[in-house]
């Protein structure tokens, strides 16, 4: 049932998609407190030949698939001394990574979900990283302040796309640059690129990194399986199962076929 109920969030109306999802993360972050779970993104590998594998600190090495997707997108731009925002930064690992990793002089993360707030500020803290609680559609900023805005697997979630675009282009200062990583179904995608058309920032890359996400989600499938198992009551598992999209879960396979893909665009204001 709840499965069901997973499959069909992704495809409601504005109102009670908003209204769901938060419910959904601050379930899963009053529940889940584990401090080891940092991350809430499907995972990157990188594909092409000869590339060196990212150096990690020994206590991010379980965490290596979610945080090539946080590297491969923050790392867009060069961070150093910049003032960042992630938007639906989740449990804060990610936010947590580009502080320390990539040297912003300061990099905000924000989240709907208040419990992930808490779970974020209890577990990471740094002179450099701040959590506050906000929604991606009327983010809590003033105009032009931010030097880059990242978002990592957060936006399938918003009730309107278009006002979170809106959003982003006030909050960053001109010639800032948005960093977008997410999934969609592929009959979304046409209007999603309309959105980004329509949006006022200029377009800089764009990629289809499916087959990406499809081989970390592969490498971490036993481990993500066993979390599952070894944590979850029965009547959540079919739920988690197809939220972390292990293997034979509908969304699993929807990556293999394509009929979900996985984008990632750059955008200069
Ligand atoms: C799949 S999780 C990804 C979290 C994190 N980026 C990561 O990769 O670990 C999606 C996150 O988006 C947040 N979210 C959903 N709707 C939001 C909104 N309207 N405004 C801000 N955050 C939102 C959720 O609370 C959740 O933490």
């Amino acid at each position: 049932m709840l499965t069901k109920i997973f499959l069909f969030l992704l495809e409601l109306s504005p109102v009670v998609k908003r209204t769901l999802w938060r419910w959904w993360y601050q379930f899963l972050a009053n529940y889940y407190q584990q401090p080891d779970w940092r991350f809430m993104n499907y995972g990157f590998v990188p594909l092409e030949p000869n590339v060196s594998e990212l150096k990690l600190a020994e206590e991010d090495e379980n965490d290596r698939y979610f945080i090539q997707l946080y590297h491969y997108v923050a790392t867009a731009v060069d961070l150093k001394g910049k003032q960042v925002l992630e938007v639906g930064s989740g449990r804060g690992g990610g936010a947590a990574y580009v502080a320390r990793s990539l040297k912003p002089d300061r990099m905000t993360g924000i989240d709907f979900s208040d419990n992930n707030i808490q779970l974020s500020r209890k577990n990471y803290q740094l002179p450099n990283l701040f959590f506050q609680q906000g929604n991606a559609e009327f983010l809590p900023f003033d105009d032009e302040v931010f030097d880059i805005v990242l978002n990592v697997e957060s936006s399938h979630c918003y009730g309107s796309m278009e006002d979170f675009v809106k959003e982003v282009n006030r909050v960053l200062k001109p010639g800032g640059i948005f960093s977008w990583a997410d999934f969609r179904s592929v009959d979304e995608v046409v209007a999603l690129q309309q959105i980004f058309e329509h949006s006022g920032l200029k377009q800089i890359k764009v990629n289809e990194i499916t087959p990406n996400v499809l081989r970390a989600l592969e490498l971490m499938d036993e481990s993500r399986q066993n979390f599952i198992q070894t944590n979850s009551p029965p009547f959540l598992k079919g739920a988690l199962q197809e939220f972390a999209a292990v293997k034979d879960s509908k969304v699993y396979e929807s990556f293999q076929t394509s009929e979900i893909l996985y984008l990632s665009y750059v955008f200069e204001k």
